[in-house]
């Protein structure tokens, strides 16, 4: 449809009909399934506005949408589509790693071919809109929600916002993509104390280095929708921000797509203490720049009375609608309101065989080895294996935010083993978790489910037997550990980083056998690993690994993959060390390097204050030696650009991929700087036994930060470059920029 035709239909429209397509509800609204994730109530919104209402969240299935669909296009004066928009977050039905883990890969590539496989299958589904990517930087273990995160470093969260944009909307012309929406805008991961929904607070400077950048790349990206917060921002909620969403997003980022609130957080600005009743709360959201309210009375029984009493421009309103209609109009839904939707389609495209290897790919790369003494692993074809622990063989392996994602689908853990070895014998050996009064507060789990999850205690002292008899009998015991699904995601801020109890008594019990153990973990957050590292051999950091999670697993165990996986959040000492981050600013006494001994510097009494595994941290099978640092120039001008090379070398005889991280840092500067931070990296493929020399290109525009007016600053002075691997393990050098 050309723009006058948008325009004609707009000028059409009344006043309620321009409402609807701000309003966004759920399934129950329209007589299906509601499978959102958030606090229901009732809304009060009349029929005749659900009639209207512009978007279903949510909502999938080719047949379902296409009924639906129909129904409201009859229902509306003009017939204008629905938009079906809901949580794409990491896999529709084919589910990967879960974004914690999508980030340790370092391969925004893969993660592209990923997203854009998603979007494939979701809008087969009829599904238009993906509620991802979510790119806020986390540096709280203690918040649920850094599992959808891809870590703590704002660079790297930018590369990614990138190609997970991109990735969802490379085919939307085709009508096999997803419009992205990019979440949570803005600075949801920097809530006080990981307590879920809390506020964030924080300086300017703060907020522009370390927080915007991953949602400003997702823009540049050319998102066409994002998505405000739930939380406020310096007092002020980002759903009614006006100078976020107005003054920054639209004005000085050129954002031209549409604002969704999230999940009634037009309707919480009152609980916020922040707007007097549903009316004040419509008008200080639209008139902050939000078009679309999802799952909230305050549109739908709000927008008109503003109208009506001139307390609101209906430009405003127009501008919102013409930018819906837009985003229809692009996606063709005036031609085909189903995008292409079809039950055909659906079937033949979800989970094919090429999807499952992808996230087979994604899933070993994703996939952290933080210990491997004596070369525990990889192991051998004939060794004989205890698989042991409550994900032994569990298809639970998805995580909480793959809500379209079937657990049956999934490849178990033994699954992936039995393809190896002849010799597995499986025991569960303990629950997940006994304490009943923390499943209850996950909030999912009815009384019934929890009496079926945890064991009497007979049963529980019967499961470690056998895990003991077995153990008994094999070389080598794989012990996989871990959270409960929904222990981790939205809500699941908890204050204990450590395994359940139960888990590290069990662990205890076979340690004693001194038999070789080999760790799993399935979990969607950094773990306090302090007391159990040295009661292990060997340790996988698997997250939730998805659908192919078994058989990824399984590459790794044995050595078919070489584990490339690299932290993206730092793994702390003890629960209280959070928030945990590396690129925190230089202190005044440093532990380390301080003029002060002894008592008065930055440090703990009880515990180190650097992170156990730290940002950047993981092994591979094999040694590597990094060599030869150079820079091109150890005077560096402004209009120059600084070649930095590394020569890495494989010394052993499996082939290898090393992700090279270059970091720097600026020694004097007018706001203090990070002890380091990430620039740039290369994921790169080594053979066995070979050396690669590696360049890259450090442009002055990286060094530069931006300070509390939110300006940026490049200053000439001392600088540091770090290259290398492992976080701790960098070979440094040092330059001056001349200005
Ligand atoms: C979450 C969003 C999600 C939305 C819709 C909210 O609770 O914060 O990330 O997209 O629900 O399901």
């Amino acid at each position: 449809m050309k723009q006058e035709k948008i325009n004609k239909l707009l000028h059409a429209m009344s006043l309620d009909e321009k409402i609807g397509q701000l309003i966004q509800l759920s399934g129950e609204f329209f007589s299906t399934a509601d499978i959102s994730i958030g606090p229901s109530q009732k809304l009060g919104i009349s029929q005749k506005m659900v009639n209207l209402c512009g978007s279903a969240l949510n909502v999938v299935g080719a047949k379902n949408v296409h009924k639906i669909q129909d129904e409201q296009m009859k229902r509306q004066p003009h017939h204008i589509p629905m938009l079906f928009m809901s949580d794409v977050i990491y896999g529709f039905k084919t589910i990967y790693p879960i974004p914690l883990g999508l980030g340790c890969a370092w391969n925004p590539e893969l993660v592209k071919k990923a997203f854009n496989s998603a979007a494939d299958e979701a809008s087969a589904a009829g599904n238009q809109v993906a509620f991802a990517p979510m790119v806020d930087v986390v540096h709280d273990a203690r918040w649920g929600r850094v599992l959808e995160s891809p870590g703590e470093d704002p660079y790297l969260n930018s590369v990614y916002a990138k190609s997970m944009v991109e990735g969802l909307q490379q085919d939307l012309k085709s009508k096999k993509g997803q419009a992205a929406c990019v979440k949570h805008f803005a600075a949801y991961g920097a809530i006080e104390s990981g307590r879920e929904y809390n506020s964030v607070d924080m300086s300017l400077s703060n907020l522009f280095q370390n927080y915007l950048p991953p949602y400003k790349a997702g823009v540049n990206a050319h998102a066409k929708m994002i998505m405000t917060s739930l939380t406020t921002l310096n007092g002020v909620p980002s759903t009614a921000d006006k100078w976020l969403l107005d003054d920054l997003l639209r004005k000085s980022w050129n954002f031209k797509g549409i604002v969704i609130s999230d999940y009634a957080s037009i309707y919480e600005l009152i609980k916020h203490g922040f707007a007097a009743d549903t009316t004040d709360a419509a008008l200080k959201a639209i008139n902050a720049g939000v078009d679309i309210d999802m799952k909230s009375p305050c549109y739908a029984t709000g927008l008109k009375q503003l109208l009506t009493d001139g307390k609101l421009d209906e430009n405003k309103v127009d501008q919102a609608v013409l930018r819906i209609l837009k985003l229809k109009n692009e996606l063709g839904l005036f031609e085909d309101p189903y995008y292409g939707a079809s039950e055909a389609r659906e079937k033949g495209n979800i989970l094919t065989t090429d999807k499952r290897l992808l996230a087979r790919k994604l899933a070993s790369q994703s996939i952290v080895m933080l210990k491997n003494d004596h070369q525990a692993l990889p192991l051998k074809k004939n060794t004989k294996i205890a698989l042991i622990g409550p994900y032994a063989n569990n298809r639970n392996l998805i995580g909480m935010w793959a809500i379209h994602g079937n657990p049956q689908d999934t490849v178990t853990i033994l699954d992936g083993i039995k393809e190896n070895t002849n010799y597995v014998k499986v025991a569960k050996g303990t629950d997940l978790c006994r304490n009943k009064k923390l499943l209850h507060n996950l909030g999912f789990l009815s009384n019934e489910s929890i009496d079926k999850m945890v064991s009497d205690d007979k049963t529980e002292s019967k499961n470690n037997q056998e895990a003991i008899r077995i153990a008994s009998k094999a070389d080598t015991i794989v012990l996989t550990l871990g959270e409960e699904t929904y222990e981790a995601g939205e809500a699941g801020a908890k204050t204990n980083l450590e395994l359940a109890s139960n888990q590290i008594e069990l662990l205890d019990k076979l340690s004693k056998l001194g038999k070789k153990i080999i760790l799993i973990l399935i979990n969607g957050r950094p773990l306090v690993l302090t007391n159990i590292k040295d009661k292990v051999d060997a340790i996988i950091e698997a997250w939730f690994p998805g659908t192919e999670g078994g058989h990824a697993i399984a590459d790794i165990l044995f050595g078919k993959t070489n584990p490339s996986g690299r932290l993206t959040m730092s793994f702390p000492y003890s629960s209280a060390q959070e928030p945990l981050y590396y690129n925190h600013l230089s202190t005044g006494r440093p532990e380390n390097n301080s003029q002060h001994v002894g008592r008065f510097v930055s440090k703990y009494i009880d515990s180190p204050a650097a992170a156990l595994y730290p940002f950047g941290y993981g092994l591979s099978y094999g040694n590597v030696l990094y060599k030869n640092l150079e820079l091109s120039t150890s005077h560096f001008k402004c209009n120059q650009v600084e070649k930095i090379s590394i020569d890495v070398i494989n010394e052993s005889d499996m082939d290898r991929e090393e992700t090279i991280q270059l970091y720097i840092h600026q020694y004097v500067a007018k706001i203090v700087q990070p002890v380091k931070r990430l620039v740039q990296f290369q994921k790169i493929f080594i053979p066995a036994h070979k050396r690669i020399h590696v360049e890259f290109q450090l442009k002055p525009q990286e060094l530069a930060y931006y300070d509390n007016q939110g300006k940026m600053c490049l200053e000439g002075g001392k600088y540091s470059v770090y290259l290398g691997m492992n976080g701790g393990q960098l070979l440094k050098k040092d330059f001056i920029l001349l200005i």
